[in-house]
């Protein structure tokens, strides 16, 4: 398994860090088997697979549920975990009671979390407690109440002079990589530059030192609305839907199961059951 070490020396060579969400085992195993860096176990569940609209329902209890079947399917890759809304915003010991909790219970290798400012101190108090930690600047999905809206960020010279600064902030809390949402790619580039950790970018253009996107997303899998930055690499969702359709046409007419789906009893056995 690669560690924080080894996403640094990637970075220093230039070599790309792939990073992909996953929330069950075998979607894990799938990311593993591929080769991916990283693995997310992102509170983009909530939306993807719990069914919500957004990520703030997200629990903590949700979240260690999906980690530890994504631990159970890929032991052989780091796995970031998110904590979720509301979990690391009041009392920074609570912050880490859960955090130490998340990584406990689910085996977890990192832990993200959303934004700056206060929340530079759950930072740094995680890493002090030994917990790598994952920051994530530009569109943080769980202010989307704040921010208005799934908004492109950091567009006018203010608010990227604001990020980058954020940016160098999470650095030196300690944070081992940041993942940059949503925001132009120009701003990617400079902020890459500045950092001596990986940018992981999404929605954030080719500058960043790695990409991460939702799988579901990706692979076309369920109904959700896309995210235009979202290219898909496979459509999965098309393949199930024609599987299912094809498995209820044959059920009502009786071509499913055929002969090679079906036990046989010997013919003696029969005998004595029909006398
Ligand atoms: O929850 C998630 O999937 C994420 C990525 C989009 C970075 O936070
Ligand atoms: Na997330």
């Amino acid at each position: 398994m690669k560690t924080t070490s080894d996403f640094l020396t990637m970075k220093a060579n230039g070599e790309k860090i792939v990073m992909i969400t996953a929330y069950d085992c075998p979607s894990a195993k799938y990311a593993e088997e591929a080769g991916v860096d990283m693995i997310l176990v992102g509170d983009s569940l909530g939306m993807v697979v719990l069914g919500y609209d957004s990520t703030v329902q997200v629990t903590v209890d949700d979240m260690i549920h999906h980690a530890k079947a994504v631990r159970r399917g890929a032991k052989d890759t780091f796995m970031v975990v998110d904590m979720p809304f509301g979990s690391y915003h009041g009392d920074p010991n609570e912050a880490l009671k859960t955090a130490v909790r998340m990584i406990q219970e689910s085996g977890a290798d990192a832990l993200k979390v959303e934004g700056a400012g206060e929340v530079l101190y759950v930072i740094k108090k995680l890493v002090y407690a030994g917990i790598p930690v994952v920051a994530h600047l530009g569109l943080t999905p769980q202010s989307v109440g704040v921010l208005g809206g799934y908004k492109v960020q950091g567009k006018t010279a203010e608010q990227a002079q604001e990020l980058i600064e954020d940016a160098l902030r999470c650095q030196e809390a300690g944070a081992m990589a940041v993942v940059l949402e949503c925001i132009p790619h120009q701003l990617t580039e400079i902020v890459s530059k500045k950092l001596v950790i990986p940018t992981i970018g999404i929605g954030a253009g080719p500058e960043a030192d790695g990409q991460v996107l939702v799988f579901h997303d990706l692979l076309r899998y369920g109904k959700h609305r896309i995210p235009k930055f979202a290219k898909e690499f496979a459509n999965a969702g098309e393949q199930i839907q024609k599987g299912i359709e094809g498995y209820a046409k044959a059920v009502k007419e009786g071509s499913f199961p055929a002969p090679e789906h079906c036990f046989n009893m010997k013919e003696e056995e029969l005998f004595s059951i029909y006398g």
